[in-house]
């Protein structure tokens, strides 16, 4: 689709779907667009509705804005929160009759130099109230255009959005910007939804490039995760004559709650403490291959070695700690990577008996 193709697919999509009852479509002025933007930056057009109107009839104008008490703007903004918007709504204002002799100013650039307007704010407010060719690019508009240009990358890349802000630039049509800047919004609001884009109802579906490669969801690329802090861990593999590995319960609260576990050890000299413990005498050791398991807040890396137990007590004189047959294994809950090793512990030892049967 070429950039005309676009914006025609949008528009004609508006005529026939787009909203056009909203309060701040009607009576169009810079004032009342720009408040209902303000109001829409992070509160839902449903939630807005209630206070609009009761905004306008209180404050018509943006030269009674400036001039009312704060308290009088506090209290018609109470419910909708983020407070901030509103003490930048009236400073704003004041600035407007200061600075700009009533008017908001014509120009994109000077807008965002409000506070409160940050550029796609000011594109809205120019493209919806003073037909300027101005460019949006908020939270839905961002959904749309990544999608449609299959973007990659982190928006919250400069880079990115960067690139994301010259694909919605090179949109933007030069006639009806003002039905256009709507469309746009009311696309990402309606059908290309954060996780269940109505792609068979889309104007963009033939030429979206997340649609026509089945990765609508994938786009916009999310926040990369953090990389996760690492920690190291032993855990020995203590194996008796009898095919059994000692393991034991971790407490009910924190990691692997009340699941059976293999012994951890910071060191493989501390597991001299171990084996006094459980008055053990050890023989052979070697180290098996390392694993690695995610938490949601750290990294464990697993050194797992396998060591023989020449001699033992029959029985575990600690409660929470057991022999774990190998062969009948009993029914009890492991954490995971415990079981992957006990099965390559299980395969090692048969292994070792059956050296002929080696692959
Ligand atoms: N969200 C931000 N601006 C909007 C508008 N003009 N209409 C509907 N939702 C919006
Ligand atoms: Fe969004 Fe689907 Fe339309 Fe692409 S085709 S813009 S993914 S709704």
């Amino acid at each position: 689709m070429s950039p005309e193709q676009f914006s025609v697919a949008v528009l004609d999509w508006y005529d026939r779907h787009g909203r056009k009852d909203l309060p701040w479509q009607q009576e169009i002025n810079p004032y009342r667009v720009w408040v209902s933007e303000i109001m829409l930056q992070q509160t839902q057009v449903s939630t807005v509705l209630g206070y609009f109107d009761r905004f306008m009839a209180a404050l018509p104008t943006v030269q009674d804005l400036a001039a009312a008490a704060e308290d009088e703007v506090l209290h018609l903004w109470t419910g909708l929160g983020y407070y901030t918007r509103a003490r930048n709504l009236q400073k704003t204002a004041q600035i407007v009759m200061r600075e700009h002799a009533g008017a908001f100013p014509l120009d994109v650039e000077q807008l965002t130099e409000l506070p409160g307007i940050g550029r796609s704010t000011a594109g809205a407010i120019a493209s919806l109230s003073m037909g300027l060719r101005a460019a949006i690019l908020d939270g839905n508009v961002k959904r749309v255009l990544a999608r449609y240009v299959a973007q990659e990358g982190y928006p919250g890349e400069p880079k990115v959005a960067k690139q994301l802000w010259a694909v919605a630039e090179r949109l933007t049509p030069h006639t009806r910007v003002n039905h256009y800047t709507q469309a746009m919004m009311d696309l990402g609001a309606t059908l290309c939804t954060r996780s269940k884009p109505s792609c068979l109802l889309c104007p963009l579906q033939s030429g979206c490039q997340a649609h026509l490669l089945g990765l609508e969801i994938r786009y916009p690329i999310a926040k990369p995760r953090k990389a996760l802090p690492q920690r190291r861990t032993l855990m020995p593999i203590l194996t008796s004559r009898a095919g059994e590995v000692l393991l034991y319960r971790r407490p009910s609260s924190g990691l692997w709650g009340g699941l059976w576990s293999l012994p951890e050890l910071d060191d493989l000299p501390s597991l001299d403490l171990l084996a006094n413990r459980h008055a053990l005498q050890l023989g052979e050791r070697r180290e098996l291959a390392g694993l690695s398991h995610t938490f949601s807040h750290f990294q464990l890396a697993i050194e797992p070695w396998l060591i023989r137990v020449e001699a033992a007590p029959s029985a575990v004189a600690e409660a929470d700690w057991l022999w774990y047959n190998l062969a009948t294994p009993p029914r009890l809950g492991l954490a995971a990577p415990v079981k992957k090793l006990l099965k390559r512990a299980a395969d090692a030892l048969a292994t070792e008996q059956n050296p002929g049967e080696q692959p």
